[in-house]
């Protein structure tokens, strides 16, 4: 399997709870797994290549902090593998224009350019084929996505498909796997959209990173309803039910009966502050520990993008002669 993180923004508790920790505690294990930092794709939109660099070590430091370990799985980082790039050129060769416009990414993020007053990027239409090449270069067969990157991982299997079907069986077509819905993180200060990295009011993120009192801050000052005590609904409560959501993921108790323990919500915040603050403590440490000795992890990056070059490369030379390319003699 493949997933990757693209390193636009620092992480989030929404990322841990809603992939990251998933993949340590059970990704890593099935099989042949590879986690990389997609900082290529963190180069589609305005970029300042400073904070691109420090973002794609710390994501990758994070990773290692959340227990992804280099003696189970493969963590590297994109761009140190140009088969990425040498696959999403013959991938551009097989997506046709109308189907990459389709794409609700690339309309947002259009839309979202344009409104501030910014070019678009060519690299944002063509972004979902670097990402199909991400996937099949490894001959990935699971790709653990959230609900948004769906589109994209359908993108990916229609154009294996047509790959194979044009210049013989090449590639393995791969699957989405969504994780479950109760890990769906949403945004404090507006739990009707999810807890992104990438959005530019922080209120109502918790970073990975974020010190413990920031953490109390940003979990109090969470937006909840003014109904009386504290109800599990969804539909309804969507804050408070955000809050349990969490509570529930860092101590393995359901929301619904956690509600039931709680008469308000200064309670429920304060716990789930703790709870919270507890679950990053022993990640905050590895991550320390690592980011004093960048020699280690330059070192598991440059063992991880060996790996991965090494199984990448088989595949995307037999791409290359599929579809008509000359082999070097
Ligand atoms: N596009 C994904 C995102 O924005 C990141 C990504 C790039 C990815 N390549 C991938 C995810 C391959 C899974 C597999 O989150």
């Amino acid at each position: 399997m493949f997933s990757g993180v693209k390193p636009t923004g620092h992480l989030t508790l929404g990322n841990y709870l809603g992939a990251v920790r998933r993949w340590v505690e059970e990704d890593q294990h099935r099989g042949e797994a590879l986690f990389c930092v997609v900082d290529l794709h963190a180069l589609t939109m305005d970029h300042d290549p400073a904070r691109v660099r420090r973002l794609s070590r710390q994501a990758a430091s994070l990773l290692l902090a959340s227990g992804l370990d280099p003696a189970v799985c493969t963590v590297f980082v994109q761009s140190h593998v140009d088969e990425h790039a040498r696959l999403s050129y013959l991938l551009e060769c097989v997506a046709s224009d109308g189907e990459m416009r389709r794409m609700i990414q690339y309309k947002e993020k259009t839309a979202q350019a344009v409104a501030s007053g910014q070019s678009v990027r060519l690299s944002l239409l063509t972004y979902p084929a670097l990402m199909a090449a991400d996937i099949l270069a490894y001959d990935a067969v699971e790709v653990p996505v959230g609900e948004d990157q769906t589109q994209h991982v359908e993108l990916t299997r229609d154009l294996a498909e047509r790959f194979n079907h044009r210049y013989g069986l090449t590639f393995v077509v791969p699957r989405a796997i969504n994780p479950p819905v109760a890990a769906r993180v949403m945004d404090l200060q507006n739990p009707g959209s999810k807890m992104g990295k990438s959005h530019d009011a922080t209120a109502g993120i918790v970073y990975l990173l974020d010190e413990p009192d920031v953490i109390v801050r940003k979990v109090k000052r969470a937006v909840t309803d003014s109904g009386a005590g504290v109800t599990y609904d969804r539909a309804g409560r969507p804050g408070l039910a955000n809050l349990l959501e969490i509570l529930a993921a860092c101590t393995g108790k359901k929301p619904a009966a956690l509600a039931d323990a709680y008469a308000g919500a200064g309670a429920l915040k304060a716990d789930t502050a703790d709870a919270v603050i507890e679950l990053l403590r022993p990640l905050r440490a590895r991550h320390a520990e690592l980011s004093a000795d960048p020699a280690q992890l330059d070192a598991i990056l440059r063992e991880g993008a060996a790996r991965a070059r090494s199984i990448a490369r088989p595949v995307v030379d037999r791409a290359y002669r599929a579809i008509g390319l000359l082999p070097p003699a």
